[in-house]
C-alpha cells in the first residue's frame, strides 16, 4: 500500500450501522401501540374469565328457625340464600316445610310438586295429614313420599343444627322414603 492509499484510509469516515429515522419511527409507534392495545385487552380477558378464577362456593347453609320451635307439625319457613352464577349474582327467596320426624330428626321438604313444579299447599289443609299440590292433585305423606299424581316424592333439603339453630342447604333427592 502507498503512502496516498494509508492517508486515504485513515480519513475515511468509520461506517456504523445506525438506525433509520423510519425505523426508529416504526419501533416506537409499534410499542406504543402494542402497549395501548395491551391495557385495553387485558382487562377484557380478566373480566371473560373471572367467574372461573373464583372459588366456588359450595353447600351454603342458611340459618332459618330456632331448633326448639321445630315439632311434629310442618311448618312453612321462608329464607333467602346468596347465589353467584357466573357474572350474575342473586338472592331468590325459597320455602320449605320443615317437621320434626318421629324418630326425632328435623327434615325440610321442598314445596316444589314433583310432578310439574307447583307449589304444594300447606300441609292438612285440604287433606287431612297430606300435602296438596293445587295444580293437578298430586298428593304426598309428611315425609314427602308421593302417594298420587307425581312421579317422585318430594325433594328435602339438607339440614344442620348448631347452637340451637337450624340450617338449610341444597336441595336432594328424598332420603326418608324408599
Ligand atoms: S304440578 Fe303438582 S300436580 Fe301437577
Amino acid at each position: 500500500m502507498d503512502q496516498n492509499q494509508q492517508q486515504d484510509t485513515a480519513h475515511r469516515p468509520v461506517k456504523r450501522k445506525e438506525m433509520t429515522r423510519r425505523q426508529f419511527l416504526s419501533y416506537t409507534l409499534g410499542g406504543a401501540g402494542a402497549f395501548m392495545a395491551g391495557g385495553a385487552i387485558l382487562p377484557m380477558i380478566r373480566f371473560a374469565v373471572d367467574p372461573l378464577l373464583q372459588p366456588k362456593q359450595q353447600g351454603n347453609f342458611v340459618k332459618v328457625i330456632e331448633e326448639s320451635k321445630v315439632t311434629n307439625e310442618p311448618q312453612q319457613v321462608d329464607f333467602k340464600v346468596h347465589q353467584v352464577d357466573g357474572w350474575y349474582e342473586s338472592d331468590p327467596k325459597l320455602q320449605a316445610w320443615i317437621t320434626k320426624g318421629d324418630d326425632g330428626t328435623i327434615f325440610a321438604l321442598s314445596p316444589i310438586c314433583k310432578h310439574l313444579g307447583c307449589t304444594i299447599g300447606k300441609y292438612g289443609k285440604e287433606i287431612p295429614n297430606q300435602y296438596l299440590c293445587p295444580c293437578h292433585g298430586a298428593r304426598y305423606d309428611k315425609n314427602g313420599k308421593t302417594l298420587a299424581v307425581a312421579p317422585r316424592s318430594l325433594d328435602e333439603y339438607e339440614v344442620k343444627t348448631d347452637n340451637g339453630w337450624v340450617y338449610l342447604g341444597p336441595l336432594k333427592p328424598n332420603s326418608r322414603v324408599k
